[in-house]
């Protein structure tokens, strides 16, 4: 049985990639060495889910909450990312995968909202896998700019406020098109969402491991999607009516 064969197909995995400051700590490191060597794991699981059949992995790369962090520390991830997104263009150029962003990327360095641009410009036709990079991304702020920007279309007199409904509220998200995560994986043992896609994960399957993100790898991956495997999805309707095991 060939790899791919042997697990379930999970189309859109979305992971919080989470413990890079204590894997440094762990090991008497300052934090961005965690956050450096966070970045090769990256690179390394987007390999691995292209690979497994991912049709769509997103990726919780900075949050809102984290701007609040040392000046150092956002500055270092700031950098880290900024050559990621330079260094990686040409593998996922080739690899088919179509990256792209979400979040309020405007707050956001120039040099790394030009890297972003740029490489969205350059996998845009790609097909093989979509990856999207949530940055300066919250939850909450997300659903509040859609109300914005929705409340704007309703002051504009081009939409009826009774007709808006979850397919508007939706489509005011920043991507539209982000289909709902089939599974969540957390690194670093934490239970909690950290205001990550909280419109979309409404119906997300959840999976956690103590691993810290450094140490994440392939076979964890796989681990995460056996899980995903043994799950039965409701939607909230009966046991009769729903899909089979792993399904939408
Ligand atoms: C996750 O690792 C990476 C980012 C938030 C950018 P942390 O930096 O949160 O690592 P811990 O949770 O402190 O170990
Ligand atoms: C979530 O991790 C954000 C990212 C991985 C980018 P945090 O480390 O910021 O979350 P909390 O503070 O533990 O909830
Ligand atoms: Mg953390």
């Amino acid at each position: 049985m060939s790899p791919r064969e042997s697990i379930p197909a999970v189309p859109h995995v979305a992971i919080i990639p989470d413990g890079n400051g204590r894997w440094a700590r762990q090991r008497g490191l300052p934090r961005n060495l965690g956050h450096r060597r966070g970045c090769e794991v990256v690179r390394k699981i987007v390999r691995a889910a292209r690979s497994l059949g991912v049709r769509q992995l997103t990726l919780y790369a900075f949050s809102m909450e984290n701007w609040a962090r040392p000046r150092e520390e956002v500055d270092a991830i700031m950098s880290l990312l900024d050559s990621y997104l330079k260094r990686e263009t040409d593998e996922l150029v080739e690899r088919g995968v179509r990256v792209s962003a979400i979040g309020r990327l405007h707050l956001l360095e120039r040099d790394v909202q030009d890297a972003l641009r740029e490489l969205e410009r350059r996998t845009e036709a790609n097909a093989e896998m979509r990856l999207t990079f949530a940055l300066s991304y919250g939850g909450r702020s997300e659903i509040t700019d859609a109300v914005r920007k929705l409340a704007r279309e309703v002051e504009a007199g081009r939409v009826d406020p009774d007709a808006i409904d979850e397919k508007r509220v939706r489509a005011a998200l920043y991507d539209p098109e982000l289909p709902d995560p089939d599974l969540l994986i957390r690194t670093g043992g934490e239970h909690r969402i950290s205001n990550f896609l909280l419109w979309q994960m409404a119906y997300t399957e959840l999976w956690t491991t103590d691993t810290l993100w450094p140490d994440f790898s392939e076979t964890d991956l796989r681990r995460a999607f056996e899980f995903y495997g043994s799950r039965e999805r409701r939607f909230g309707r009966t046991g009769d009516q729903a899909p089979r095991r792993g399904e939408a």
